[in-house]
């Protein structure tokens, strides 16, 4: 092999290589088959990528500065370790540890990493070693990893999103279930993404196989009108969202009549507020739909009030769900 065939290429103008671990800050840390490593050390051999992610199946989790940062608190840690489980048995790989150890593992990763602010913790488990078989095999032995890195809450700063129904339809049930949180699903949300921004959207919302909304690319949806909420079920080819969940629970909390059932395109266009759900995107606005603007433009009265209790409830403020809040041992 000549020296130009293993040199790096340079990427055409405007493309983006994969990050390299000193182009970001990453953690010192990562818990990796039972033990932390250091960040560093936690190499596969190149071999080991690509089948294997065909099975890999993931959790995204976020952790939240409480308390002047005397306190880390990660937001419904067991709910995200049993969606882990439910994505594994779905994609018929089997992660060989308990949801007690994930759930150790996550606060271990965390209090080694002596994380003070907003964090997100992401959980992963794809079949180990060398996969040569394209149908990688039920049997396979995952391991698993959680890697984790600084995440700063856009609760009260990310402005109103422009969004557009995507021409990329909802991956099904029957073809590449979307309730599994696996890797091999996000290419579906990818394509709209990249088709959202080069239209000028900032996101997709994506319509399921039966033409009716589903949810974003990583975040599910609803809507507002005449002050009822309305998102789309659990069968409309969402995955089931941790934050979607939790939404309906504290808008339950203050009273507002919610709903969950079909909705329609056109429902997009007579909306008074829409937002997205998502751990990472926590309440997220959306200003405009397909160039119609959504109310005034602006996040409406709903979506604050959601905003400020997911706020309140995700940073320990709010007291009355002590069973979604698990504290980082110091
Ligand atoms: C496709 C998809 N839908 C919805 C969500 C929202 O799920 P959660 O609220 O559990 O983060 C996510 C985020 O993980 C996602 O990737």
């Amino acid at each position: 092999m000549s020296d130009d065939t293993i040199e790096p290429r340079e990427p055409v103008d405007g493309a983006i290589r994969g990050l390299a671990a000193s182009d970001v800050a990453t953690a010192r840390w990562l818990w990796r088959n039972g033990q932390l490593v250091p960040w560093d050390e936690a190499t596969v051999h190149i071999t080991a990528v690509g089948h294997s992610s065909v099975a890999a199946v993931f959790e995204g989790i976020k952790a939240y500065r409480a308390a002047g940062g005397q306190r880390l608190l990660v937001f419904r840690l067991d709910e995200h370790v049993d969606r882990l489980f439910a994505s594994a048995r779905i994609c018929r790989t089997r992660i060989p540890y308990s949801a007690g150890e994930l759930r150790d593992a996550v606060l271990d990763v965390l209090r080694a990493n002596e994380y003070r602010d907003d964090t997100y913790i992401r959980p992963w488990a794809f079949p180990s070693g060398l996969i040569r078989e394209q149908m990688v095999p039920a049997a396979a032995v995952c391991e698993v990893v959680i890697d984790t890195w600084s995440f700063a809450s856009q609760l009260f700063t990310a402005k109103a999103c422009r969004a557009a129904v995507s021409s990329w339809v909802r991956v099904g049930d029957s073809a590449m279930p979307p309730r599994a949180k696996a890797f091999s699903n996000y290419h579906n949300g990818r394509l709209a993404v990249i088709e959202a921004k080069a239209n000028g959207h900032d996101w997709p919302i994506l319509l399921n196989d039966r033409h009716q909304v589903s949810e974003g690319a990583g975040a599910c949806i609803a809507l507002v009108r005449r002050g009822t909420v309305v998102t789309p079920p659990l069968t409309a080819g969402v995955l089931e969202s941790v934050t979607r969940a939790t939404a309906l629970t504290l808008l339950a909390d203050a009273g507002v009549p919610v709903e969950e059932r079909t909705v329609d395109r056109t429902e997009l266009y007579l909306a008074d507020e829409i937002f997205f759900l998502g751990t990472a995107w926590e309440v997220l606005p959306v200003g405009v739909v397909d160039g119609l603007p959504v109310g005034d433009g602006e996040p409406g009265p709903v979506t604050r009030l959601l905003q400020h209790a997911y706020h309140d409830v995700v940073r320990g403020v709010r007291l009355d769900h002590p069973d979604w809040i698990t504290e980082v041992p110091r």
